[in-house]
């Protein structure tokens, strides 16, 4: 048996067990994905343990992703870009650390038919998702990226590692006219996330009017009252679910060699939704 599993404090809520165990049943794989809760004190003894009991691979979630690279033998190129690494491969005891939301990221993009190339997107946060986020829009072209956050201080640090970014803080949005030249909107803050549902950062819906759409990166509510407001502007909205689902896709495929069968994890998520 090859085991799987997830790194972080806490983790008992996670949809990701429920993806990858449904590929695993699915395929008839003797893999099983478990879950580590571990305090951080004990972080640098639990990645040193994957190595040694031989586990094949791991997620790592909130608070270790840039925590873990340190412990780790090998840096992909994709979690350099990031600054974060999300998936630890154990190749014959060599741990490489990769990061997988750059790319699901931009496949949830491509599967919501949101176009980034030559347009102007708002981001709001600067945070390890932001990073990753960023990347990717700038890899997809954007003409320009508008990244506000509530510390500037961390905006303009992101802003300054890629061409074409105007850190703001949330007061400039308004005082400097931004949502008048935005195409399109994307949430990577927690501001909306379970169990704080009903905070949304910042806009009316008023505000959203004339966006192209509005994607949030949040999946836990389904619909974050950001997401509401969007769509009673009459923008596309999305919701985070797909980049879960693609970072976990890709991930199972660098510990597998398997592409996993993505609607099946799919299917894992929305069944359990409707419970
Ligand atoms: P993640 O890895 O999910 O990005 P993170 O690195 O903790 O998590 O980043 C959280 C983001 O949400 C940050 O941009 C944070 O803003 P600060 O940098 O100012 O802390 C933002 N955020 C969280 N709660 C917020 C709140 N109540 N108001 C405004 N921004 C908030």
């Amino acid at each position: 048996m090859e085991i799987l599993g997830l790194l972080g404090y806490p983790v008992e809520h996670s949809y990701s067990k429920k993806m990858h165990s449904a590929v695993i049943k699915h395929l008839s794989l003797a893999y099983e994905y478990n879950l580590f809760s571990i305090p951080p004190e004990k972080i640098s003894l639990a990645v040193e343990g994957m190595r040694l009991f031989g586990f094949r691979g791991l997620n790592v979630t909130v608070p270790y992703k840039t925590a873990v690279m340190e412990y780790l033998d090998e840096i992909d190129a994709s979690a350099t870009l990031c600054g974060a690494v999300n998936t630890i491969v154990n190749k014959n005891g060599s741990l490489v650390g990769y990061n997988t939301d750059y790319d699901g990221f931009k496949r949830a993009l491509d599967y919501h038919n949101f176009d980034i190339s030559g347009k102007n997107i708002l981001v709001l946060g600067a945070g390890g998702a932001s990073r990753a986020v960023v990347a990717a829009l700038v890899s997809m072209n954007a003409a320009k990226i508008y990244l506000v956050n509530r510390t500037l201080s961390s905006a303009e640090k992101l802003a300054a590692l890629f061409p074409n970014i105007q850190a703001l803080s949330f007061e400039d949005i308004k005082s400097k006219n931004i949502m008048s030249g935005v195409d399109g909107v994307i949430n990577t803050t927690t501001i909306g996330m379970y169990p704080d549902v009903d905070a949304t950062p910042l806009f009316s819906a008023n505000e959203l009017t004339g966006i192209s759409f509005v994607y949030d990166i949040i999946y836990n509510p389904l619909k974050t009252t950001l997401l509401k407001q969007a769509e009673q502007a009459g923008c596309k909205i999305a919701n985070g679910l797909e980049m879960l689902i693609q970072q976990g896709a890709l991930g199972f495929y660098l510990w597998t060699g398997i592409h996993p069968p993505v609607d099946v994890m799919r299917k894992a998520l929305a069944e359990e939704e409707t419970r």
